[in-house]
């Protein structure tokens, strides 16, 4: 007997199919299918034959791949019963419950007391699927891996993406073919760090960014993710993500997997992150996202009420809207090696405390935001004198930046931090919150995450008012788990404007303008000592969620003027830029970095093109745009013209007003750019006609 289910939303149908009441098997995840469509044939197409030196039957790739079928690779479920003895469940229809735009399933193994359910959500907006796994036990168990439900990999694709990075070096792509075996990712440092963003992209043969079909995934947890792409001896492939392994340190009678989100695209891998962008659009606070001010390059841990002051006058003059006081400003803290978990303000520095402070930001018409690092505690620290049971990990662990974390799975630590951050923001108008965490875990534990999790939620629930940005050392826990809570993240700890334009075009495959702080780093930037024009420094942030974060007494006039400017130009757009979409676009020149961020009603656009490097060739190569109407008519506007070099000397039509051309050639022949220095960006406006 074929049970089958069938999702169709936003231009795209997922269907599962069962077999004798066993665990479903995805047998389609793509277009939409037609009406109509006879799904228990569908099923029936895709069961593969058997030959020689093979079972007699072929194992179900099912949504949670089973051991007790003689799955010859990664199952979905790996647990041990209380006697450490392993459990191999076999899995029977249970129950379904269908609603619109989502389906829950229900399995049980009466004889082992276990059961599985996986629920599926297909968003009408998006397009994204949102699927997620949980076992429940009679008795407590042991799980070491459990896969969200698991997908099956496109047959026609040679290649997938994935993340790796670092400090200062965020989501760096990773393209690996498809071989036989797994290519798995197992993050064990407890965040969903600069190392392992956990995303994957899987373009169909051909495919580009603009192009041909891809599936994407992101696994929306904080925690650490393990992923598994692997072709099997049979020549299916199976996509597995779900919390790090072993991560899951105690025996427990329920387990759930976070949410794994599913993308499919007809329009290259921009269609993906169009979906990723929506769907964190959808749920963040967009609407009129203040300029940032932050003052940690500007004076790090020296802080200087008059000093602070000024600076923030000066913030506020240049543009800023948001006045963000970074570490320092607690305890005893001077340098990294001390204070962290000694949440009062310390009176050397503010003998009145943060109050005149505040009152001066507010005055100058800025909001006031601060930085706590809430789970982490420093040896030298009244708190870590006062509970030293409350630190995790082995006494003669190695430290990270000399600090240590908390358990933030003990209910006391949790609320002892919700007592403190909750009277300082109950004591002063902060209404923002730069919310830290500046090392690994001493080892991987889900319940961690839950914890921090509910700190959060907590908080939030508290202080609505008050909005909170994910930062781990810059990058360090960037995913839609934390982003549940958060509404910004601290891309990267490198304002090296080259890198950061680099960083933030390939975190567009997930991340919206809205959500991705870019701040205007110093003339001498302190990750990389590169010395970079104020106009490069500010269109790159510009790009995103503007902010600054040098001291702006080192400013000269024409930097400030520069940067007044380029604030106000992202000020009057923002508002339909931050509704905007990101689309990357491909481009002929490896040392162009460029992308388009089209309005949600496509009637306008703007276009970066930063040449981030020197060319090959002599002259730039046409840049095609994506994502037009080709039938009409865009009026293109290069608003730094009068930034070009002598050296351009030619006549491109951009340069000298503004060109209007139907979508179609700017899509299928491109716009010529000027001839311009390295390191220079251009900046193009384009309105429908
Ligand atoms: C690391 C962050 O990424 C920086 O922006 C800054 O907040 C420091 N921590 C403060 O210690």
């Amino acid at each position: 007997m074929i049970r089958t289910w069938q999702l169709s939303n936003a231009g795209r149908s997922l269907v599962l199919a069962s077999r004798d009441d066993r665990l479903p098997e995805i047998v389609y995840w793509g277009a939409a299918l037609p009406e109509g469509e006879d799904l228990a044939a569908l099923a029936q197409a895709v069961v593969p034959d058997v030959t020689g030196g093979m079972l007699d039957r072929v194992p179900e790739l099912s949504i949670c791949p089973e051991e007790s079928r003689t799955f010859p690779a990664e199952p979905g479920l790996i647990a041990r019963d209380g006697a450490a003895r392993p459990l191999r469940p076999a899995f029977r229809f249970v129950r379904e419950e269908r609603r619109p735009g989502r389906l829950t399933l229900a399995f049980r193994d009466a004889a082992l007391g276990l059961g599985y359910r996986a629920h599926f959500a297909l968003d009408g907006d998006t397009g994204l699927v949102a699927a997620r796994a949980a076992v429940d036990s009679d008795r407590p168990i042991m799980v070491h891996w459990l896969a969200a439900p698991v997908f099956p990999g496109p047959q026609l694709a040679d290649e997938m993406l994935e993340f790796s990075g670092r400090w200062i070096g965020e989501f760096q792509i990773e393209a690996s073919p498809w071989r036989p075996g797994q290519r798995a990712r197992d993050n064990h440092t407890g965040r969903s760090g600069h190392e392992h963003f956990p995303g994957l992209i899987l373009p169909a043969r051909g495919a580009t960014k603009t192009r041909g079909e891809t599936w994407a995934f992101h696994y929306g947890w904080s925690g650490g993710h393990r992923m598994v792409a692997e072709e099997l001896p049979d020549g299916r492939r199976q996509i597995q993500f779900g919390h790090a392994s072993g991560s899951e340190t105690r025996a427990a009678a329920h387990f759930e997997t976070a949410t794994l989100f599913a993308a499919f695209s007809q329009a290259g891998s921009n269609g993906c992150a169009v979906a990723f962008q929506r769907h964190l659009r959808a749920r963040a606070p967009q609407a009129r996202r203040p300029v940032h001010y932050n003052c940690w390059e500007a004076v790090y841990f020296d802080h200087a009420l008059d000093e602070l002051k000024e600076i923030a006058a000066r913030a506020a003059r240049l543009g800023a809207e948001r006045f963000v006081l970074d570490d320092g400003w607690f305890g005893r803290r001077d340098d990294d090696s001390s204070s962290l978990g000694d949440w009062t303000v310390d009176p050397r520095k503010y003998p009145d405390g943060l109050g005149p402070l505040v009152d001066h930001v507010r005055g100058l018409g800025m909001e006031f935001g601060l930085w706590f690092e809430p789970e982490m505690v420093n040896r030298a620290s009244d708190l870590a004198r006062a509970r030293p049971e409350w630190l995790l990990g082995p006494e003669d662990q190695i430290e990270g930046r000399q600090q240590r974390v908390l358990d933030m799975a003990n209910p006391a630590v949790r609320d002892h931090l919700f007592r403190a951050i909750d009277a300082v923001l109950s004591d002063h108008a902060v209404s923002y919150v730069k919310w830290d965490h500046n090392r690994v875990l001493p080892h991987a534990d889900a319940a961690q995450t839950r914890g921090l999790y509910d700190l959060l939620d907590r908080l939030g629930t508290a202080h609505p008012g008050v909005e909170f940005e994910s930062c781990a050392s810059g990058g360090g826990r960037i995913d839609f788990g934390i982003l549940e809570r958060t509404g910004r993240v601290w891309l990267s700890d490198s304002n090296d404007a080259l890198e950061r334009l680099r960083i933030q075009h390939d975190a567009a495959l997930f991340l919206p303008p809205g959500v991705t702080g870019s701040h205007v780093g110093p003339r001498i930037c302190h990750t990389s000592g590169r010395v970079i024009d104020i106009r490069t420094r500010a269109w790159v942030a510009a790009q995103r969620h503007m902010g600054f974060e040098m001291d702006p007494r080192e400013l000269t006039e024409e930097e400030a003027d520069v940067l007044s400017e380029v604030t106000a130009w992202w000020k009057s757009n923002r508002d339909w830029r931050m509704g905007a979409d990101i689309l990357r676009l491909e481009s002929a020149d490896p040392a162009v970095i460029a992308e388009m961020q089209l309005a949600g009603d496509g009637s306008r656009f703007v276009l970066f093109a930063g040449q981030a490097v020197t060319s090959a060739q002599i002259l730039p190569r046409p840049l095609r745009l994506t994502g037009l109407d080709p039938a009409a008519r865009y009026c293109l506007r290069l608003i730094t013209a009068r930034d070009l070099p002598r050296l351009s000397r030619g006549a491109p039509a951009l340069k000298s007003g503004p060109v209007t051309f139907s979508g179609q050639a700017l899509m299928g022949q491109g716009v010529s750019l000027p001839w311009t220095f390295p390191e220079r960006l251009h900046v193009i406006e384009g309105e429908r006609l």
